[in-house]
């Protein structure tokens, strides 16, 4: 087991997302949005912040996109390994990811979606590593905002281990 320190609480979380939705909420009120989880990262994300937004028709959709190499990082070369299930053409979508670091994952995945012609794209983010990005891309809703270091718990892992933890926590080099 790796040593870790508790970097955001149960509350921190919570109140966190519960105003990430609240803004959702007002920007999007009596419309339509389509939700895509960026899985697994975002998944306990995804499922407590959809039940957080009120006064919105919400769709959800789930994607795999594969990390890239560092061969592959200067590129941006990012492959979706699981599509979306539905056409997004005319309509409000909303892209749900649990961390952003360098941003190259989301720029390549936002402009992949833009082909589709959807009315419009949006980001959120639980966590911005806002100092560590290499491309330049709008968030959207950020929910809190971190420096360098690797986090886990909260649906995010190290090597599959750690989703379930229900708090945030940052890796310790020992
Ligand atoms: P980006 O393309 O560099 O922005 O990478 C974002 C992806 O890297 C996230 O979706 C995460 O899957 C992963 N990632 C970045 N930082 C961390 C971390 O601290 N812990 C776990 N995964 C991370
Ligand atoms: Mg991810």
């Amino acid at each position: 087991m790796a040593k870790k320190k508790l970097l955001f609480g149960k509350d921190d979380i919570h109140d966190a997302v519960s105003s990430v939705a609240e803004k959702i909420s007002e920007d999007y009120r009596g419309g339509e949005l389509m939700m895509v989880c960026v899985l697994k990262g975002a998944f306990v994300f995804m499922s407590d912040l959809i039940r957080m937004i009120e006064g919105v028709d919400i769709h959800v959709d789930f994607v795999v996109l594969s990390s890239y190499g560092s061969a592959t990082t200067t590129s941006g070369e990012v492959k979706v390994l699981k599509d979306l299930d539905s056409p997004i053409e005319g309509r409000n979508v909303l892209i749900v990811e649990d961390i952003v670091d360098t941003g190259i994952t989301l720029k390549f995945f936002k402009d992949q979606l833009l082909r589709r012609k959807p009315k419009s794209v949006k980001i959120c983010a639980l966590l911005d590593k806002k100092e560590r990005r290499e491309v330049e891309i709008e968030l959207d809703y950020v929910g809190l905002s971190m420096q360098d270091g690797f986090v886990v718990g909260y649906g995010i892992d190290c090597d599959e281990n750690y989703r379930n933890l229900p708090e945030i926590w940052v890796i310790v080099e020992d």
